[in-house]
């Protein structure tokens, strides 16, 4: 029985541990970890932080991020009822065919389509902003410690770069990002009005938006966690059962 009791604690103490150990950038300067909901062997997403992430997502990044692999029917499970997804879809063109006389067309977004980027293709967009603004859909998994990376990268941005630091014409200093980035800070405070009424602050904003990409990249999370916990109540259950037949077995048994 005492190897199982140390068993279940190393078990502990490993999740213990990768929930908070300290985080460090690739360049040694230290992420910001605001912790999620959706950290840890227990955690699951917030749907209301995912509504919200969402609410962000598209009123700010989406003016210049795409998110091919995310289908607008997909955005049921971040609180979307079946119009709202229809209203969304049809908020841009998509284009479409060949018809029947060989042309293509532009034609509004339906639910079955995948997020309609906010560029024709990547050339236009690195022309337009110096560099091509990257697709979101996996990039909370991309980068090392997404959530805490993009997190950290929203709040990191600096009107002066500290001393010795040039930043180029047409970019803007970012602690997480070096030397310069591309992308003008996105967030400040009240950039959305929350529906659910929570006050938009940056920092708010910024960790709504990394749990609504962290479920764009893995939005089976809570599904695989849940089962995970089964797996683990059927076997301590199952232990118990065989540790109650052995002593059964063995109880005629004297030495
Ligand atoms: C005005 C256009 C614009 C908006 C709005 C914008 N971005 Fe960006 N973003 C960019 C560009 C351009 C880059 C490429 C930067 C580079 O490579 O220098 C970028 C890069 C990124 C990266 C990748 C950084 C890396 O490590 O390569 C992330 C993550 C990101 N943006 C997240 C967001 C999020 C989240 C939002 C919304 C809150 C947002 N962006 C809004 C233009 C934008």
């Amino acid at each position: 029985m005492r190897n199982y009791l140390t068993g279940a604690l190393a078990l502990a103490a490993l999740v213990g541990v990768s929930a908070t150990t300290p985080v460090q950038a690739h360049e040694g300067v230290e992420l910001l970890n605001p912790g999620f909901s959706f950290d840890g062997f227990l955690g699951r997403y917030d749907k209301a932080a995912l509504a919200r992430g969402f609410q962000v997502f598209h009123e700010v990044c989406s003016n210049c991020h795409s998110l091919n692999l995310v289908a607008y029917r997909n955005l049921s499970a971040v609180g979307l009822s079946e119009d709202e997804i229809k209203a969304v879809a049809a908020e841009r063109q998509k284009q479409d065919g060949p018809a029947d006389d060989g042309s293509y067309f532009q034609r509004p977004g339906r639910p079955a389509d995948a997020y309609i980027a906010p560029f024709p293709n990547e050339k236009a967009a690195a022309a337009t902003y110096g560099a091509a603004p990257p697709d979101l859909s996996l990039m909370a998994k991309a980068r090392h410690n997404g959530p805490n990376y993009i997190y950290s990268l929203m709040l990191g941005f600096e009107d002066t770069p500290p001393e010795g630091v040039t930043v180029p014409d047409g970019k803007y200093y970012n602690k997480y990002f070096s030397p310069a980035i591309s992308m003008p800070p996105p967030l400040s405070d009240d950039v959305v009005t929350f529906k659910d009424g929570t006050k938009a602050t940056k920092e708010q904003e910024a960790k709504d938006v990394v749990t609504f990409l962290n479920w764009a990249a893995e939005p089976e999370l809570d599904a695989r966690k849940s089962l995970g916990l089964k797996v683990l109540g059927f076997l301590a259950v199952f232990t118990v059962l065989l540790y109650a037949l052995k002593r059964q077995i063995w109880k005629d048994i004297h030495h």
